[in-house]
């Protein structure tokens, strides 16, 4: 069994501070805040293999600024929902282009059954890969596939 322990940063764009209270049809009833209580309650081995910091920001400026902090107190890896970002921010993609710390795009909702503007991602390119469309079970498989990935770097030593 891996006992390796990583700090994880869960990013999360604008508009998703108030997830479960917003377009609930759309996104669900669950908040973005609930992810440690649902990992506690069902994902224990899960959870007990990080220290994760939840962080929420509006504006494209601040939430490169902790990209760029992140990089610099080495944050293992990431669950990054860039919000509506993620269909025109050029900036966050260069971002995390650069910066390099491995991550996972997640999104609530199936952004390819919805309105054609959704179904580019600018920000997914530099990602592990993206999952979409399980609520906020998104988060809870992208931190699941992300562990994988770092326990499985850390084997291979790349
Ligand atoms: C979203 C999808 C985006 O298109 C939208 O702008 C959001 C949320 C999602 O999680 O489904 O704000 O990233």
């Amino acid at each position: 069994m891996d006992s390796s322990f990583y700090k994880i940063l869960v990013v999360n764009g604008p508009n998703l501070k108030f997830i479960g209270k917003r377009d609930t049809q759309v996104y669900g009833f669950d908040s973005i805040y609930d992810l440690h209580d649902i990992l506690n309650a069902n994902y224990k081995d899960l959870i007990s293999r990080v220290s994760m910091e939840i962080f929420q920001a509006n504006g494209e400026g601040a939430i490169i600024d902790r990209l760029e902090k992140a990089w610099q107190s080495k944050v293992y890896g990431m669950v990054i929902n860039p919000g509506a970002y993620t269909h025109t921010s050029l900036a966050l993609a260069d971002c995390l282009g650069w910066i390099r710390i491995p991550y996972v795009e997640v999104h609530l909702s199936n952004i390819w059954s919805r309105d054609t503007i959704r179904h580019q991602s600018l920000t997914a390119r530099h990602s592990l890969g993206v999952i979409a469309g399980f609520g906020i079970m998104s988060y809870v498989y992208g931190l699941q596939a992300l562990v994988d990935f770092l326990d499985n770097d850390q084997k291979t030593g790349s």
